[in-house]
């Protein structure tokens, strides 16, 4: 297995994850809905964007200070909602969030994380934002905005792309629960990660720590912390509901999972300030488009009323300079810090963002350009379909 100074990208983070997680927590991660083709091409579609350099022009210091949501962050890229990071390392969130904030740069913490935005906002003075669901239970969507007022959180951002969860084949094939349950069937792929095993012992702690006091209150007794989640995603949910949802906010909302021109309109209309252009990593609807793609056709319709930031498929330094050449105002990683997360715990999470800052870094020295702001429509080429 390589060290973690032995990986020198995303891809060597992977394999180390591979070796390091139980197949149910590694494929949790790693997998998409249904046959994987818009995770495939999330990454693959920014290979049909050429970078076009320019020489002789100074490149001693390049700035990567990025102005979004309302905070100056020192990377162009930041880490976005991921749930359960407990399942992964047991330095979890906490590990995920200090990491960031020794870059300078936002974490996001997701409804489904196992520890509470308390412990979060206590953790760290960096830039936060939780990610938020309207759940059925529209009591604790209320209670999740006034607690997010209260620990000091910069922004709110509402995922949109889930009334219902998508089809994730791997985790049915590896028995994937939540809470981990190791049985005879499935031992052998616990009993081989040894150290995953051996950190249990230290902190076993997988409930979903923003909604446990809920479960507990409602007195539901043997029924699963993940059934109850579960069972409130909601259908029914409208852009009514997102603009009742922002006017509780008062600084940046975000609306997550936006994919359509039509949609980023609505979610101007609502009063939205920020949308992640996203397709859930790949997770949700198969063949929905991979992001990069949306970002020029989305900008045409609405201009610069709303910050965009592109989330879903980004591997290299490269892939966040092609979107933000396209016109977003910043982009956001998922799996690329949880392969480092599984890892390593926090420092595996900070090798990921060296990695990517440091190829954006040398990727915008060899384009010639001295800062993320100044990069435009001059710096890419669209080239033609291929298929
Ligand atoms: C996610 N994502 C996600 N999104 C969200 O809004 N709430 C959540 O709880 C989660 N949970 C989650 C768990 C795991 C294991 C993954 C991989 C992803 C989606 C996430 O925020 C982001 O949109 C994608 O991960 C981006 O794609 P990449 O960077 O993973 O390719």
């Amino acid at each position: 297995m390589p060290k973690l100074s032995q990986c020198h990208n995303i891809a060597d983070l992977r394999k180390r994850a591979k070796r390091k997680l139980p197949a149910p927590m590694f494929h949790y991660i790693d997998g998409g809905a249904d046959d994987e083709w818009s995770m495939r091409r999330n990454t693959e579609a920014f290979d049909d964007y050429e970078l076009m350099p320019n020489y002789l022009r100074n490149v001693d210091n390049i700035d990567l200070k990025t102005r979004v949501l309302g905070t100056e962050l020192e990377l162009p890229f930041f880490l976005s909602p991921t749930g359960m990071s407990r399942l992964f390392h047991h330095d979890k969130e906490l590990g995920a969030c200090r990491a960031a904030d020794n870059f300078g740069t936002l974490y996001s913490l997701s409804t489904m994380a196992t520890t509470s935005l308390e412990d979060v906002a206590a953790a760290t003075a960096g830039p936060k934002m939780f990610q938020i669901y309207i759940l059925k239970d529209r009591e604790l969507t209320r209670e999740f905005v006034q607690r997010c007022k209260t620990s000091g959180y910069q922004a709110l951002c509402l995922t949109v792309d889930t009334p219902l969860a998508g089809n994730r084949e791997r985790d049915l094939y590896n028995g994937m629960t939540m809470p981990p349950k190791i049985t005879p069937r499935n031992f052998f792929s616990y009993g081989t990660s040894f150290e995953w095993l051996y950190n249990l012992t230290r902190d076993s702690d997988f409930r979903l720590a923003n909604v446990v006091h809920r479960v507990d209150a409602l007195d539901k007794g043997a029924m699963a912390l993940i059934d109850y989640v579960n069972s409130q995603f909601d259908r029914t949910v409208t852009w009514e509901d997102a603009a009742w949802l922002a006017e509780q906010w008062d600084g940046p909302f975000v609306i997550k999972g936006i994919q359509s021109p039509a949609d980023a309109q609505r979610a101007v209309e609502i009063g939205a300030t920020a949308l992640m252009v996203s397709n859930h990593g790949g997770r949700q609807l198969e063949s929905a488009p991979a992001p990069v793609d949306c970002i020029a056709p989305i900008r045409d319709v609405i201009g610069n009323q709303l910050e965009l930031i592109v989330d879903g498929g980004i591997r290299r330094g490269t892939h966040v300079i092609k979107a933000l050449a396209q016109g977003a105002d910043a982009c956001s990683i998922g799996r690329p810090y949880l392969y480092g997360l599984a890892s390593g715990g926090q420092q595996g999470v900070e090798r990921a963002l060296t990695l990517l800052k440091t190829e954006i870094e040398r990727s915008l020295a060899l384009m010639g350009v001295n800062s993320v702001t100044d990069l435009g429509p001059e710096h890419f080429k669209y080239l033609p379909q291929r298929y």
